[in-house]
Parts: structure tokens; sequence; C-alpha cells
């Protein structure tokens, strides 16, 4: 089974959890960027606009060809209880390459759930599996028990 880990992450928290999946997993990583500058207060600010009124974006290239893999785990932070901006992007670009799909997102506390059924609406595809983790029990390196559950369902 050949597995791709596409991601986004604007401070880094979904980052670290996508190399820990990727890593249990001994799979392809692939972090998506983004062409608008999101960084600091007024990016927060534009970001979260841009999630609430589901605004699309201008990615930067991506390499890895979704349609390769098996199984892709999408991974997003939450931006005002949804998807970020490059992940619907990214989904709305490239669903038609999908396989099988599975998504992870952290957040604050809350929005994973409506994230997820907003994902596999717009990807037209349900998940193998999911998994939400909080910034929270990321930092206290609570999450490595999820991830492992997580990754075991993917293989
Ligand atoms: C614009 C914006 C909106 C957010 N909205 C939510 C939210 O609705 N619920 C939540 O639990 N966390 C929310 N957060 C917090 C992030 O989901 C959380 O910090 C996440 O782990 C950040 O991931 P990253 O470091 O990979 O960018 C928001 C963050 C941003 C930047």
């Amino acid at each position: 089974m050949s597995i791709l880990i596409i991601f986004y992450s604007r401070t880094g928290t979904t980052k670290r959890v996508a190399n820990r999946i990727a890593e249990n997993l001994n799979c392809d990583i692939e972090e998506i960027f983004d062409t608008k500058n999101r960084k600091g207060f007024f990016g927060y600010i534009k970001s979260a606009i841009d999630a609430m009124k589901k605004k699309l974006t201008t990615l930067e290239k991506i390499n890895k060809n979704p349609e390769s893999y098996d199984l892709i785990g999408i991974g997003t932070p939450i931006w005002t209880s949804n998807m970020s901006t490059p992940i619907r992007t990214y989904i709305i670009e490239n669903k038609e390459k999908f396989n099988k799909v599975a998504f992870f997102c952290t957040e604050g506390g809350r929005g994973g759930e409506k994230c997820f059924k907003n994902m596999a609406k717009l990807s037209d595809k349900t998940p193998v599996a999911t998994l939400e983790l909080t910034t929270k029990e990321i930092k206290k390196d609570l999450h490595l028990r999820k991830i492992t559950e997580y990754t075991a369902k993917l293989i």
C-alpha cells in the first residue's frame, strides 16, 4: 500500500503531527505552501476571513501526484471550525486524482468533526480514518498513542 501524507501548517503544529505520521508509516510526505502571506496577526485575521468565506488561494507548485498513491492522508489546522484555505484549495484542485483518503487535523479545541464532514463532502470520499488533535495534547506529547492507533488503520 503506497501512502502520501500531504499537509498545510501555518505555525508548525500540523507539521509536527504530519512528520510523526509519515515516520510511523515510513511513507512519502509533502508540505503545501500558500503564495499568500499568512504570518503574524494580520495573517491570522486574513486566514480567519478566508476560511469563513470558504475562499480559495493560489498554492505553490506541488511535486507529488496523489494519483500515484493508494491512499493520501490530508492534514490541516482548523480555521474557524473548518479546513484551512490551502487545504480547501488542494482538495478542489486534486480530488479527481484521489484514491482512498484519510484526514487529520490540529486545533485549539473545537471544529474537527465539522471539518472532517466538510472535507469528505468536498473530496466526495469517505475517509478510511480521521484523527483530531488539540495543541494542548500535542505540546504534552499525549498525541503519540492516538497517532499510533491512527496509522494502524491506514495500513
Ligand atoms: C485563522 C485561525 C482560525 C482558527 N480557528 C480555530 C477554531 O475554530 N477552533 C480551534 O479549535 N482552533 C482554531 N484555531 C487554532 C488552530 O487550529 C491551531 O492552533 C492549530 O494547531 C494550528 O496549526 P498549525 O500550527 O499547523 O498552523 C485557529 C487558528 C487560526 C490561525
